[in-house]
């Protein structure tokens, strides 16, 4: 009798042992898929800063002549472009246009002067880009990346999300070598004759632990 019960008990654990298992092992297999995945999707991205919106993405003109920029790049500019802001894709690629077209055709430049453009629509456009000389920042351009953002901010902060992506294009410029990884930033203003890029914006990015009081 004691000795069935037993053999019933000691069978229940094996089989509730067994059952554990499995759920471990499909615990397992999910937490390495999920950690696999995303992960990949990740570095993919981050390798290639993909997500950026390239010239062709936003309908962009070819360089008429390059100059290559000596990799890693040294110092970001940040500013702004002093125009209205833009909260839609379609909007900052408009932007974006003008600002080459004014830059090519009245200015009569190579390309658009400046490296990348940040969109209040959470976005980042590629101008002259990682590896090409922009025109931005007398004295600066061919050690610097300009990152500007579309807008005004002498009076109010970019949205997060423009923030964000900002700063998402620098750490992944860190990430391929495109930029030191002691890059020092600095804001137009403290370097050219203009409030660029705003009050507003150049205290906000003082805070960020590339800023440098002298570049
Ligand atoms: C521009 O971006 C698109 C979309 O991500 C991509 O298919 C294309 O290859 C890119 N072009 C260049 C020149 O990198």
């Amino acid at each position: 009798m004691i000795s069935t019960i037993l053999r019933a008990g000691y069978l229940r654990v094996i089989q509730s042992t067994r059952v554990l298992r499995s759920i471990n092992m499909q615990f397992l297999l999910i937490a390495a898929l999920t950690l696999l995945l995303p992960s990949r999707g990740n570095t993919q991205d981050d390798d290639e800063c993909s997500w950026i919106i390239n010239k062709s993405g936003w309908g962009g003109r070819p360089s008429k002549e390059v100059k290559y920029m000596n990799i890693p790049v040294r110092y970001v500019i940040i500013q702004h472009t002093a125009t209205p802001r833009c909260n839609s894709a379609s909007q900052c690629a408009d932007r974006v246009a003008n600002i080459q077209t004014y830059h090519m055709d009245t200015l009569n430049w190579h390309d658009i002067g400046i490296s990348f453009l940040v969109g209040g629509d959470g976005n980042v456009y590629e101008g002259s880009g990682w590896h090409q000389v922009g025109a931005h920042t007398r004295g600066y351009n061919t050690k610097s990346i300009g990152v500007a953002f579309i807008g005004n901010f002498d009076d109010v902060l970019p949205p997060k999300a423009q923030l964000d992506a900002a700063r998402h294009l620098l750490d992944c410029g860190v990430k391929t070598g495109r930029l030191s990884d002691d890059f020092k930033l600095i804001a137009q203003r403290q370097v050219s004759s203009t409030i660029s890029p705003g009050l507003s914006l150049f205290r906000e990015i003082q805070k960020w632990p590339e800023w440098v009081e002298i570049p």
